[in-house]
């Protein structure tokens, strides 16, 4: 296939660029910093730098649709809402009348969103049929999801089967949660957040390209996707088997009060309790390689050590 990828330069792009390379299809990749694209994703890898470019006669079997600033690295201002908001509604807005306008349309859209759509759901387990309207929209994650998925969903009403990813934490050995969380928990300074009691739904990124790889082939699929492993755990659960996979433990834990006093509404994302289970990709067929957390820490400790010797 000829598939172009937004945010291909990103933790999950490369991951992606990676595997869908080695399966023999033909990537492009939309970036702010074409010149970066082939370093960074691959030397077969085309760069984009605009989506114009497109519409001068290329034209995609699939796009996969990731861009998006960081939402977790720098405070939530105003200014800072309108980047994130921009970066992932107004850029899959563009995409979409980028594909209006383009005489041959690509068959499949799979965007990308995250379990922040379903904000707090405590000790509810949570899938993708389990949310009534009433309870959505009621914090910026889940307004910045609800926004992005609607916008990818217009791509329905030109013809595309359209797939949004909702994305739990992704544990990857090049960066994102893990790539935070590793050195403090690896000194001894890795603490639980908060009374700990709330879910983590995670997945390995192994899984997490996987699944992708899935709902491309799948010409069945459509709608929302849970992309998290079958096993949410509590975040001291989670804390603990870091910790000892790291060969240490946990002797501390960050009060919710300095939390919420460091991060503000960022706190949210950490504090908040999501346990979402991927009930379509299991409908679907889909098999997990690592369902239990403990084996996918070791597999990603692993690689680790792998790339230190
Ligand atoms: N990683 C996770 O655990 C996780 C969990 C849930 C959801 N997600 C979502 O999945 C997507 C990919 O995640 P990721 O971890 O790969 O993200 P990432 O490493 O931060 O990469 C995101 C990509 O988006 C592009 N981008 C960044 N700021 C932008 C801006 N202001 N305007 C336009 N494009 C911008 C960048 O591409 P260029 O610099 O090449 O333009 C970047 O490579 C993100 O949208 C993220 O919110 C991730």
């Amino acid at each position: 296939m000829d598939i172009l990828i937004t945010g291909g330069t990103g933790l999950l792009g490369r991951a992606l660029c990676t595997a869908l390379l080695a399966d023999g299809h033909r990537i492009s990749v939309l970036s702010r910093r074409p010149d970066r694209v082939a370093a960074v994703c691959g030397a077969a890898v085309r760069p984009l730098a605009r989506l114009a470019d497109w519409q001068a006669g290329m034209s995609f079997d699939a796009i996969i649709n990731l861009a998006g600033a960081p939402i977790v690295d720098l405070p939530w201002t105003h200014a800072r809402k309108q980047v994130l908001w921009s970066s992932r509604i107004g850029l899959t807005q563009a995409l979409v009348e980028a594909i209006a306008a383009a005489p041959v349309k690509p068959r499949v859209l799979l965007s990308g969103s995250a379990i922040g759509f379903y904000g707090e759901t405590g000790d509810t387990p949570c899938s993708e049929t389990s949310v009534s309207p009433a309870s959505l929209a009621e914090d910026f994650s889940q307004r910045l999801c609800a926004g992005w998925e609607s916008a990818a969903g217009r791509a329905a009403d030109l013809g595309l089967r359209v797939c949004v990813l909702r994305t739990g934490i992704v544990l990857s050995h090049s960066g994102g949660m893990l790539g935070r969380m590793r050195l403090p928990f690896r000194l001894g300074l890795g603490c639980r957040l908060g009374d700990g009691r709330q879910w983590m739904s995670w997945i390995h990124i192994a899984d997490w390209v996987g699944a992708v790889r899935h709902l491309l082939q799948d010409e069945e699929a459509a709608g929302a996707f849970n992309l998290t492993a079958p096993q949410p755990v509590r975040n001291a659960d989670f804390s603990d088997a870091l910790a000892a996979s790291l060969g240490s433990r946990i002797h501390l834990a960050m009060p919710a009060l300095a939390l919420r006093a460091l991060l503000g509404q960022r706190a949210g994302l950490l504090l908040g309790s999501q346990r979402i289970l991927p009930a379509r990709l299991a409908a679907a067929g889909h098999a997990f390689r690592f369902a239990g957390l403990a084996e996918a820490l070791q597999d990603l400790h692993g690689a680790d050590q792998v790339r230190q010797a």
